[in-house]
């Protein structure tokens, strides 16, 4: 190995007593397959207050990074058993957060440059001038500051969002929760319903090949679509003989008033607050609140739609008589197929039932 001048040392250094450092001061590894060599590091660094230990080669040097948290490796290139570009590979891999400076003679400059590339902070060139070697060292450690001060504050601020989205969360199923309570008891036809629209609709979609978010939001959809009742009159609700025009004209108020209630939760679920909003719709464009028709009307309103009906007609209203089978409600789909119904999800409809994916599901206690 090439012996560096060592311009600094001679006079200043190298018979400098060397300062106690503290136990908690940041560990510096020095790697070298020549001892002297190691031990103009071992002064330099530790005269700027690492802690330092020492290795003759590569496989050294990663037995003692094994034992010390060091912040900091300074490597030769050439070393037996181990060089430096193969240590540099293998440092970047285990230890991420060590900032690794190369010691290099002019010869292996371009493999100096080659450990830029995979990872290394900076290169120092033999023969060096210890100011040069102490600027270097100093520019590593903070670009490594840099990036660990980084990665921390945006593991916090991601941890932050997560916490307050989480809690955000929280509080709109404690209000959705509450209002869907609050329905059940003006309204104990619906306890149940909304469950049983959230999964025939689920179902529905899944066969038409929805997923992921869109789904979910379905879901969520079905559960709260009939939340705007909770402002119809329980007279109304409640009524057990045929309504009148006027009185169904009000309940038929509550998709828009839903929409109201929710619209300011349910901003980021816009397919949820379509649900709510346009469940009511037809096909043909003669439904409710805004008349629209096929596809104005959104697919997750079309299918929940279907959905509602279905469960209508087969549980027990007061203004009906008695519940219909699966087979008739999806008889009585297919024959509104065009009309109230999107041909599409009719489809997917009487598709499911024939596989057996759409089941009813049983109710608890008699009128539910
Ligand atoms: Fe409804």
């Amino acid at each position: 190995m090439t012996v560096p001048a060592f311009a600094n040392l001679s006079t200043s250094s190298s018979s400098a007593a060397i300062l106690p450092v503290s136990e908690t001061a940041p560990y510096c590894l020095i790697v070298d397959d020549e001892p002297r060599l190691r031990q103009v590091m071992v002064h330099l660094m530790r005269g700027d207050g690492f802690q330092c230990i020492e290795a003759g080669n590569g496989v050294e040097a990663l037995q003692q990074l094994e034992r010390y948290p060091a912040s900091l490796v300074l490597s030769d290139l050439r070393m037996p058993k181990m060089d430096g570009f193969e240590l540099l590979r293998q440092i970047r891999s285990l230890y991420p957060d060590v900032a690794v400076v190369m010691i290099t003679a002019v010869a292996d400059v371009e493999i100096a440059v080659n450990c830029l590339a995979i990872g290394a902070a900076d290169y120092v060139i033999k023969p060096y001038q210890l100011e040069d070697v102490r600027a270097r060292v100093a520019q590593a450690l903070e670009k490594r500051r840099l990036i660990l001060e980084n990665r921390a504050y945006r593991e916090g601020l991601e941890e932050q969002v997560a916490v307050q989205a989480r809690r955000l969360e929280e509080l709109f199923l404690a209000s959705v929760q509450s209002l869907a309570e609050a329905l059940e008891l003006k309204d104990p036809y619906t306890r149940g319903h909304s469950v049983r629209v959230s999964h025939y609709s689920s179902v529905i979609a899944r066969s038409m090949g929805l997923d992921g978010e869109m789904l979910r939001q379905i879901e969520l959809g079905g559960h709260v679509h009939d939340i705007g009742k909770i402002g119809v009159r329980e007279s109304v609700l409640n009524k057990a003989d045929r309504l009148t025009a006027d009185e169904y004209e009000h309940i038929m108020t509550h998709p828009l008033l839903g929409w109201r209630i929710l619209a300011p939760l349910l901003g980021d679920t816009p397919n949820a607050l379509n649900i709510v909003r346009s469940h009511h719709e037809r096909y043909d464009g003669r439904g409710v609140p805004d008349g629209l028709k096929q596809s104005e009307i959104p697919l997750e309103a079309r299918i929940a739609a279907a959905a509602d009906a279905l469960d209508a007609m087969t549980s027990d209203r007061p203004y009906r008589a008695s519940e219909m089978s699966l087979e008739m409600a999806v008889a009585e789909i297919k024959r509104c197929s065009g009309t109230q119904f999107d041909p599409g999800v009719v489809e997917a409809v009487v598709g499911c039932a024939e596989r057996g994916e759409l089941t009813l599901i049983p109710r608890l206690g008699t009128r539910d």
